[in-house]
């Protein structure tokens, strides 16, 4: 077992105001969330990501943060959050908040003060320019929701710089004032019980922005000085870096020197690998995963992937050529409305995979078994659909399906005074869909999420191994992968395609270790032959899966 907790977890993306409901005002909030932990340690999470909880006007989600020390007043107190992060804890469930520090809202009394007094200490706080950028329409994130990056402050009568929505005005990152008042954010909300940060927009963050200069200079001192700092505040706190870069850039993000230390964040979002899944179940074939698995950028030892399926955004689809995109579009978008943003996708795994319990299945597999740690996002674990009617990423971020009931037993508001409305209707539907039905049902998908993370808390090497693509001819849809690791070695099968086949892994080292046991099964998709200690002969389903411990040294 690694000493290093993040690198064995199990981390659950959840958005507070859609989760659980306590004051029956229709939206969710922090004691909400407390209530469902031992719904969440059953299912065997480790690490709560929360996506902000800060005041804020909501006009992106809560990523437009007007208060840096407080929680949204809708969301409950700084009390809720310490007695959450309390109880969370006893059941061995860390806390892992959301840093957006690229940007605040326009609506933060830091903004509100330096665009209305050329004087204010805060003015140098953000990104100004006296005359108008030259690249003023370029390096939008929201292409058709954001026309510019520069915008003319009336107040100020200077342009400011923005990444991302106009409301969203970035903070002046060479500033030493604002990266004092930053890291006394971090220490405030470690001192209440987080264990980490999730790094909103990590590279925009490092970017120092010049009028007129694209890319401006990057600026990892930035990470230097958060890890030094987090570690010496506590030493178990992490730094999550969303960075959804080119290869080559990914492993400065965790160490300042190339085959140096982990001495930045210790995991990055795999966005790479996320991309090739996709192509991989896309087009039923392997090899973009083959391809994937055998250029992943090396990290810096104890430095960790964070692998992923679906998050609270679009599925984003940018990094693949524009057929390798076309195909997945065409196989899980195929509707222009599940579109988003000329690059993404804007709904939810299991409704991309038809609602097919097997495809679902085989999708989570892949991704529990690949280097790293998981992500799941909620309501993945029951599958959850989206609700297209909603604009935007809105239609993947409907409230948790507690139950069949009108609310969803998410809340006790009435439906038209829910944050944002339950499904009603169709395949997805909180009647169809939710945790009280799947709960009792051996052949569910939730039952499922849970013997998948109880196996995988029995196979660290996945966590910490080494991984490589087992070299043997096999049909294009099939991914044999292991991983090797002091504790012992596991092998991975799985069949990205709806036919069955028989594999033959009989030149495989099967390496039975020092118990001398033959090769076992932990985790299949199916009751198989058990396999023949040369390999040989491994039947595996359409869709199927099969986990073989090969050597386990406790
Ligand atoms: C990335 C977040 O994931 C996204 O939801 C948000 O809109 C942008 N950063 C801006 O903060």
């Amino acid at each position: 077992m690694s000493e290093r907790w993040y690198k064995e977890a199990v981390i659950y993306c959840v958005e507070v105001d859609t989760y659980q409901d306590s004051n029956g005002d229709g939206c969710g909030d922090l004691p909400g969330l407390t209530s469902r932990l031992d719904y969440l340690a059953r299912l065997g999470v480790t690490c709560l990501w929360l996506n902000p909880i800060h005041p804020s006007p909501l006009l992106d989600g809560g990523y437009d943060i007007s208060d840096y020390y407080g929680v949204h007043p809708q969301l409950g107190t700084l009390g809720d959050f310490v007695e959450l992060a309390t109880q969370a804890r006893s059941r061995g469930i860390r806390l892992v908040l959301d840093l957006v520090v690229n940007h605040t809202s326009d609506q933060h009394p830091w903004f509100q003060s330096a665009r209305s007094d050329p004087d204010s200490p805060y003015r140098d706080w953000y990104v100004w320019s006296e005359d108008e950028p030259p690249d003023r329409r370029q390096g939008m994130v929201f292409p058709g929701e954001q026309t510019e990056t520069w915008t003319m402050d009336p107040a100020a009568k200077l342009w400011y710089y923005h990444r991302f929505y106009d409301f969203q005005p970035d903070l002046n990152w060479s500033n030493p004032a604002v990266r004092a008042e930053i890291k006394k954010v971090m220490g405030f909300w470690l001192q209440l019980g987080a264990s980490g940060f999730r790094i909103d927009a990590a590279p925009f963050v490092i970017e120092q922005t010049v009028p007129g200069v694209n890319p401006g200079p990057m600026d990892f001192t930035i990470l230097d000085d958060w890890r030094q700092d987090i570690q010496w505040r506590n030493g178990e706190a992490v730094l999550l870096c969303e960075a959804n870069v080119a290869p080559e850039d990914v492993p400065k993000y965790c160490a300042a020197a190339p085959d140096g230390p982990n001495d930045r964040a210790h995991l990055m979002f795999a966005f790479g690998l996320n991309a090739k899944l996709w192509l991989a179940l896309a087009r039923c074939d392997a090899e973009p995963l083959i391809e994937a698995l055998g250029t992943l950028p090396k990290l810096a030892a104890m430095a960790q992937w964070a692998t992923f399926l679906r998050n609270h955004d679009e599925l984003d689809l940018s990094k693949l050529t524009d057929e390798q995109r076309g195909d997945v579009m065409a196989a899980f978008a195929p509707k222009p409305e599940m579109r988003l943003y000329g690059r993404g996708i804007r709904r939810r795994l299991a409704s991309m995979m038809n609602g097919n319990l097997s495809r679902i299945q085989l999708a989570y597999s892949l991704q529990f078994s690949m280097p790293g740690t998981p992500v799941l996002r909620y309501g993945e674990e029951i599958g959850m659909g989206e609700d297209l009617k909603l604009p935007g990423r809105l239609a993947i971020r409907t409230p948790m399906q507690w139950d069949a009931s009108r609310s969803a037993g998410f809340s006790t508001a009435g439906v038209v005074e829910l944050v944002r409305p339950v499904p009603a209707r169709g395949n997805y539907s909180a009647k169809r869909v939710n945790v009280e039905a799947q709960r009792p049902d051996r052949e569910s998908l939730l039952r499922w999420f849970e013997e998948l993370i109880r196996v995988l808390r029995e196979c660290p090497e996945i966590g910490v191994g080494e991984v490589s693509v087992i070299d043997c001819p096999l049909p294009r849809s099939v991914l044999a992968h292991r991983f090797d690791a002091p504790e012992g070695a596991i092998l991975l099968l799985h069949n990205l395609a709806d036919t069955a086949v028989t594999l033959d892994l009989s030149g495989v080292d099967p390496g039975t270790g020092r118990s001398g046991k033959k090769p076992y099964e932990v985790f299949a998709d199916d009751h198989y032959e058990p396999p023949a200690k040369n390999l040989g002969q491994l039947e595996l389903n359409g869709w199927g899966y099969r986990w073989i411990r090969l050597r386990r040294d406790a």
